[in-house]
């Protein structure tokens, strides 16, 4: 099979991030041939569409990552039942100026971790509703949803639980496979 790029996006800033913690997984799970590069989104400043006759540069970097990028991987927290604001002003720059969404056909990934009892189911579909209107493809399957993140996470955020990381690599394989059927 010929390599795969993919672009982790992770929609949390905190440095001991779960969710950095999760993308870390599947940086060490990819496989064969298979890169992953994660967007810096805390460099974008917040949405204004007045700025899009000026775009600023850290905007042209991150759209020229999406653009380039076979797929996208997703790791996001759950932010009062929805995705949290970083997340989506990253999706919304790369979405525009109209007519220009860098994510338009992408196939992608989703998986999220929080300490709560549903682990972002409740994100994780708000998500796949925005990414609806982003043209993207993202798997069905498996969903990776790590709930009471405390006790799976270490105190450094790296993931410990052994079962997570196996379906991060069934998930990683599936993402491969998924990607090269919407590019025949
Ligand atoms: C503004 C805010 C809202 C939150 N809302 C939820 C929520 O709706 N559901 C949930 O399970 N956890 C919620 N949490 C707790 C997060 O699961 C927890 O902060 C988690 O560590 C965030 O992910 P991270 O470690 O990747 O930053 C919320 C946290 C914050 C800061």
């Amino acid at each position: 099979m010929e390599s795969l790029n993919l672009l982790g996006i992770v929609g949390s800033l905190r440095q001991k991030s779960y969710n950095k913690g999760l993308m870390k997984a599947a940086q060490e799970l990819l496989p064969t041939g298979v890169t992953l590069t994660v967007a810096d989104i805390g460099a974008l400043p917040l949405f204004n569409e007045d700025l899009e006759s000026n775009v600023p540069v850290a905007v042209q970097t991150f759209k020229q990552q999406v653009s380039a990028a076979d797929a996208i991987l997703i790791a996001t927290p759950e932010y009062n039942y929805s995705m949290p604001g970083v997340l989506k002003n990253a999706l919304d720059w790369a979405s525009r100026p109209y007519g220009d969404n860098s994510f338009d056909s992408k196939p992608a990934a989703l998986m999220g971790a929080s300490v709560g009892m549903l682990g972002t189911a409740r994100a994780q579909y708000h998500l796949r509703q925005t990414l609806v209107f982003l043209n993207m493809h993202p798997l069905n399957r498996p969903e990776i949803m790590v709930s009471s993140a405390h006790k799976n996470f270490d105190a450094e955020g790296n993931l410990t639980n052994e079962q997570t990381k196996q379906f991060i690599t069934q998930m990683l394989q599936a993402l491969v496979e998924w990607t090269h059927r919407l590019s025949k």
